[in-house]
């Protein structure tokens, strides 16, 4: 069965007819071809997949696109501002927050959820906020690094997007 969607995505709209059993993460992946948001379990496990919803981040593996109707979104392709790197973004990138970047989309869409929950996290915090999402290859050091960084850099004023 289809059923109409409609869902706000980094600030655009878009309109579809969709499967009522499709998930929210194929939507945006196969139908939208925005493809930032990475799928790398099918046990709703990794945090790959990891996006915001309505000022909630959450793993778009296990919401079905039909759910998200009506929904604001936020992915990883809506935080660039006019080609200047999100904070997060720019620490990744000087705190060598990633090698194979498979994980990344995802732990700075948490990340954007921690520091907003807490702006000023300590280092135990970011870890336990990061329990979500699986990184194969940095030893998530860094990446706690690249998170600390940003959210001092960030001061208060840690918006969505
Ligand atoms: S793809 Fe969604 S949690 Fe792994
Ligand atoms: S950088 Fe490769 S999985 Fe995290």
């Amino acid at each position: 069965m289809s059923v109409p969607i409609s869902i706000t995505i980094n600030g655009k709209i878009y309109e579809s007819e969709v499967d009522s059993r499709l998930l929210l993460v194929q939507y945006l992946r196969e139908t939208l071809r925005l493809t930032g948001t990475h799928v790398g379990c099918d046990t709703s496990s990794c945090g790959a997949c990891t996006i915001i919803v309505d000022g909630k981040a959450i793993k778009s593996c296990t919401m079905l696109a039909a759910q998200a109707h009506g929904a604001t979104i936020i992915t990883i392709e809506g935080l660039a501002n006019n080609g200047a790197l999100h904070p997060l973004q720019e620490s990744f990138k000087e705190e060598h927050g990633l090698q194979c970047g498979f994980c990344t989309p995802g732990m700075i869409m948490t990340a954007l959820q921690l520091l907003e929950d807490n702006p000023q996290p300590s280092e135990a915090e970011i870890r336990h906020g990061l329990e979500g999402n699986y990184c194969r290859c940095t030893g998530y050091h860094n990446i706690v690094k690249a998170i600390y960084h940003a959210s001092r850099k960030m001061g208060k004023e840690v918006v969505h997007g």
